[in-house]
Parts: structure tokens; sequence; C-alpha cells
């Protein structure tokens, strides 16, 4: 497909590194930037047969079969609206809307003009989250009761991330979406999130809005979802999941330290990893980063679902679904009680079963715990059914 990137800032050239990469198919024939001077080093850059600085124009221009949104935040509306009135596929990254009531306004204009919609979340593509995934869904891990998902880096790279009425917020709205999404693709995205509770402060940096957050998502089947997310974090950018459940557990770190370290006194210098914060000494670089970030499969899903007629994995609604989960953590760590998650449009379950992990020991007991000692003794913590007695047994090792 021909796609046209709007944007030609930092993702853009994530993405058009990416789509350009590996002999791929789907081709960006045009870029939109604000100025034609950043519209026409781009089109060079990527060899595109054009290029403009007018996004009505990107949007509508008859080679554009597929539209890339790679804008800052404030703008994603206006490009997805646009997209609707001219009957064009459109791919928009995170955060779908600063807030759930913007992410509505254009999950509910994509579905009235019955294009495809697909929600950019990269971090939910990864080759070790895809796995993780499926090793979940085939029941490896139980019944998932917890889950936590850190992106921590020393902040981001445009004036207007920081800038609050243009983002939306800070490390919530552009790490946070990362993490809940991330958290329920483990828990189950037709599991409904009902209550957020989240600290957040403004530690380091002279802002209004929050550099570093911690929150806990609550689901209707009682699991946990747990998201920390910091623009004060030293060192690198340190992407870090963790799933828990029932029969076993998954630690991930998709960036820092995975395998791959390097010394240099740094006579050549330069590009290490994204948000690397320096280019000497021991450092830990990442082989292909589009990769380990999860743009290729990302955007394999989005072309194969287009073509074959199916939802991509991550969808608009996706994208509003944890908007207003991140609605719920603002309102949170303002009110400092838990903050119920405002849905007004949800398509999961609306009866989900309580997590329980029982097992009988035998008709008249629960298991409880069975463990070996160091001596070799064997201890089983039995509960009795009807009467709710506690008591154990001792096998002699
Ligand atoms: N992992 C990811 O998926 C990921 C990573 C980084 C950024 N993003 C998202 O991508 C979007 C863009 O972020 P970025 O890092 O590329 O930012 P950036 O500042 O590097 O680039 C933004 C681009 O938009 C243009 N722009 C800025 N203000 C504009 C305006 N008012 N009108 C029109 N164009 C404008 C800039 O000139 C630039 O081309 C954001 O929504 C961000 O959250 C996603």
């Amino acid at each position: 497909m021909k796609i046209a990137m709007l944007g030609s800032g930092f993702i853009a050239r994530f993405y058009a590194d990416t789509l350009h990469a590996q002999r791929r198919k789907d081709q960006i024939e045009l870029v939109y930037s604000r100025t034609e001077e950043n519209a026409k080093r781009f089109a060079k850059d990527y060899g595109l047969s054009h290029y403009s600085s007018n996004l009505h124009e990107a949007i509508n221009h008859p080679e554009t079969e597929v539209v890339v949104i790679a804008l800052p935040n404030h703008q994603h509306e206006e490009a997805v609206l646009a997209c609707a009135a001219a009957g064009k596929p459109v791919l928009c990254t995170k955060p779908l809307g600063r807030n759930a009531k913007e992410a509505k306004v254009m999950l509910n204009a994509v579905e009235k003009a019955g294009i495809f919609a697909g929600y950019l979340e990269d971090l939910c593509y990864t080759p070790k989250f895809l796995k993780t995934v499926k090793s979940v869904a085939d029941g490896g891990l139980g019944k998932i009761l917890w889950t936590k998902s850190r992106e921590a880096h020393p902040g981001p790279h445009s004036d207007w991330f920081w800038d609050k009425s243009l983002s939306g917020g800070g490390a919530i709205i552009d790490l946070g979406c990362h993490c809940v999404e991330i958290g329920r693709n483990f828990i189950g995205k037709n599991v409904k999130p009902v209550e957020v509770m989240c600290w957040a402060d403004t530690q380091v940096h002279p802002i209004d809005a929050e550099d570093h957050a911690i929150g806990l998502v609550k689901y209707a089947n009682g699991a946990i979802g747990q998201f920390e997310v910091s623009w004060t974090f030293r060192g690198g950018m340190d992407l870090r999941d963790e799933v828990m459940g029932t029969e076993g557990t998954v630690w991930l770190n998709s960036f820092l330290r995975t395998g791959f370290e390097m010394f240099t006194t740094s006579k050549g210098g330069g590009y290490v990893a994204e948000k690397a914060e320096s280019d000497a000494g021991w450092l830990f670089p990442v082989g292909d980063e589009a990769h380990e970030l999860g743009y290729p499969h990302m955007f394999t899903d989005m072309f194969e679902a287009m073509e074959k007629g199916r939802e991509p994995l991550e969808t608009f609604y996706d994208g509003y679904v944890v908007n207003a989960i991140l609605d719920a953590a603002f309102k949170s760590a303002s009110s400092r009680q838990w903050e119920v998650v405002e849905l007004e449009d949800w398509r999961g379950d609306t009866n989900s079963e309580k997590l329980s992990g029982h097992h009988s020991y035998d008709d008249e007991h629960w298991l409880i715990k069975k463990e070996t000692l160091p001596n070799g003794d064997k201890k089983v913590i039995l509960k009795h059914k009807t009467t709710g007695k506690v008591n154990q047994i001792v096998e002699r090792g």
C-alpha cells in the first residue's frame, strides 16, 4: 500500500526506517510536515515522490491509500477526523487521545466512516511480548493475578511533550499508555478495568505535569495491573514487564542490558540507542531497535489486517480504553482515592468470574501449601472445607 506519513520527527523516522527496511512492500509515498523544509528533507532521506506542508492535501492526495499519524498528541484528533472525512484508512500512534473524550470522538468518527483504523502500540508487538501473550493464552501461567509494566527514561526529546496542554499530561500519558495496554493484554482485554489508584509527582523538572508516577489498575475479576512510569530515571531507557499467574511467572527485559554490552573510550562517539545518556564507557547498544521495540510485527499485523478485512491486534477501541484508565489515574493522583474507570462504551464481559486458585487435597480439605524443607521433610498445609480449621501434615523425609 502507498502510505502518507503525517509528521517528520522522531517516531515518523522510526516508522519509516521500519517500513523501508527488509524489502517490505508497503511503502511511504508522501510526507506531511509543518514546514516545507522538514518535509523535503524527510522525502529526500527516504526517497519519497511527494511532500507537503498541508495536512489535508496530504491525506486527500490521490496516491494516499493509508495514513500514518506520527504527530504530537494534540494533533491526533484533527488528523483522524480528516482521514474519516476523506475515507482513508488510518494508523495512529500512541496515545490515541489526550483523554478518553478525545479518543471517543476519534473512535466514533472512524466507525461512522467505516474505515480501517489501527492503534500503533508497538510495545504490545515485541517478539518477547507476543510469545508471552501466547503462553498466557495457552494457560502456561494459570489465571493471571498481577502484572507490572515499567517504562522509565530521562524524559522526552521535544518541547511539546513537556507542555501539558499539548500532550495531555506527563509520564502518565506518555509512558503509562504503553504500560496499561501491556497489562490489559496479559489480564485479558475482555476483563473490565474498574478502578485506579495512582501516586504522581513532579520530582525533578520545572513543569506542570507529573514526571514520575506509580499506579494500580483493578480489574473486575480481581486482577491487578501495576504501572511504573518516569521521566526522572537516569541511565537510558528501562523497559521491563512482569506477569504472574496461579501457575507461573514471566519476567521481560526489553531494552537495557539484554545481552549486548560494549566498552569504548568513545573515539567514534555518536548514537548508541534510544535515550542512552552516554557514548563512552560501558554501553548497552541494541542490535535492531525497531525490532526490539515491536515496530515490524506491528506494521505486519496492521497491513495484514487491512488486506484480510480483520481487526488488528491493537484497535482504536483499545486506545480509547487506555485513555479512560489514564483519566482515572490522573483523577486518583489528585484525589488520593481509588477512582472509577469511566467507560461509557464497554464492549467486553459484564460478568467476570472472580479469580480463585482453590485446589482440593481430598474430599474434606483444601490444599493451602506444600513444601519440601531443608531436612527433606514434606509439609502439607490444609484447610477443612466445612470447619475452616487449618492444620498441617508432616511427611518425614
Ligand atoms: N513508541 C512509540 O510508539 C512512540 C515513541 C515516540 C513518540 N510517539 C508518539 O508519536 C507522536 C509524535 O512524537 P515524536 O516523538 O515523533 O515527536 P517529535 O517532536 O519528534 O515529532 C513531531 C512531528 O510533528 C511536527 N509537529 C510538531 N508540532 C506540530 C503542530 N502543532 N502541527 C503539526 N505538526 C507538528 C514536528 O515538526 C515533527 O515533525 C506522539 O503522539 C508521541 O506520543 C510514539
